[in-house]
């Protein structure tokens, strides 16, 4: 199947073009490699650098003729999205506006979107399945979740089908870890290189890691599923960020403390997803437990820190 997939150099989106090769899908990536790298991309995979925004990606999309689009492209920062809320939904609504029409005046068939669990706030009651109440505290989990209505309306008016994967917190290799980059990237590097990393808070509160490895199966099930709607992608397992810390400690043989440092604003105490949903309707469940997906991104951190 010939499959387009925007922000195809990026961490998540790497696996899944790899996973898709894999299973002998023909890839086409739209990046404009602002937070992509080059290293990541599949030798199979023919790149468009082009920003989501630009008027000529319907000319790509016309001349790829995609049966399914991957629309993964989006600006990720959370406090970048408070900085700048204009460009935040300039990259993540017009943006994604300007793939979803090209899509729909190209003759795409099915869309699959990440969509987030920053969109629940501060549960109101836990595992936060697909019926919780919205919440949205940053400009990014609106962004996020004003795509998912658009793509119900392109269903509706132009029977476009789609798949919104609502992801809990995943990590793996190729995973940024500067900046906000997520905490597992983060601990892992800091610790390599033998430095104290730091935890907000007391430590003690909990989050749900899906590894990328089963993200990208969730894509490839999520396509072939004749299923539409909202499906949350997660692991049901509460671990505690110290938890987190300690594994990650005993896996590198690195007896290192954390600096605890103040609780950052608008974070969430407790969060973790229930996947029901999606392991009734797409068949999907996570397969990676927290140890081995965390030495499989060990063992990527230690092999890119050596280059
Ligand atoms: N990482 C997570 O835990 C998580 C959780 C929920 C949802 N998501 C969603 O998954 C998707 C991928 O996230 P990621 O963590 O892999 O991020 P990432 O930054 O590694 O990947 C995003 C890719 O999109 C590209 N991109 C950004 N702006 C673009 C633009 N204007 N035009 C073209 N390309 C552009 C970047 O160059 C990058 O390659 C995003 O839509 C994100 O919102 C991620």
């Amino acid at each position: 199947m010939k499959i387009l997939i925007t922000g195809g150099a990026g961490f998540i989106g790497s696996h899944v073009v790899d996973l898709l090769i894999e299973n002998g899908h023909e890839v086409c990536i739209l990046d404009n490699m602002s937070h992509g790298k080059i290293e990541n991309i599949n030798s199979k995979a023919f790149l468009y650098r082009f920003d989501i925004r630009d008027e000529k990606v319907i000319e790509i999309f016309k001349e790829e003729k995609p049966e399914v689009l991957i629309h993964n492209a989006a600006q990720i920062s959370v406090p970048y999205s408070v900085e700048d809320p204009i460009n935040d939904a300039s990259v993540n609504i017009i943006g994604t506006l300007n793939i979803l029409e090209a899509a729909r005046k190209s003759g795409v068939k099915k869309i699959i979107y990440p969509a987030s669990a920053a969109i629940f706030g501060n549960p109101e009651y836990l595992p936060i399945d697909e019926k919780h109440p919205l919440e949205m505290l940053c400009g990014y989990g609106v962004t996020k979740h004003t795509v998912e209505h658009y793509l119900k309306i392109y269903k509706n008016l132009y029977n476009i089908d789609y798949v919104c994967l609502r992801y809990s917190n995943v990590y793996g290799p190729r995973q940024d870890s500067s900046g906000e980059g997520g905490v597992v990237a983060i601990f892992c590097e800091k610790m390599l290189e033998n430095e104290s990393p730091f935890i907000y808070g007391d430590g003690e509160q909990i989050r749900d890691f899906v590894y990328v490895k089963d993200i990208a199966r969730a894509n490839i099930m999520a396509i072939e599923s004749n299923s539409c709607g909202i499906y949350n992608i997660s692991t049901n397992q509460k671990v505690r960020v110290n938890e987190l810390f300690q594994l990650i400690g005993k896996a590198l043989n690195r007896n290192i403390k954390p600096i605890y440092t103040n609780t950052r604003e608008g974070d969430i105490r407790n969060s973790y997803m229930s996947y029901e949903k999606a392991k009734k309707h797409l068949g999907w469940k996570p397969e990676y437990n927290l140890i081995d997906g965390v030495i499989e991104t060990i063992n990527y951190y230690k092999k890119s820190m050596k280059k």
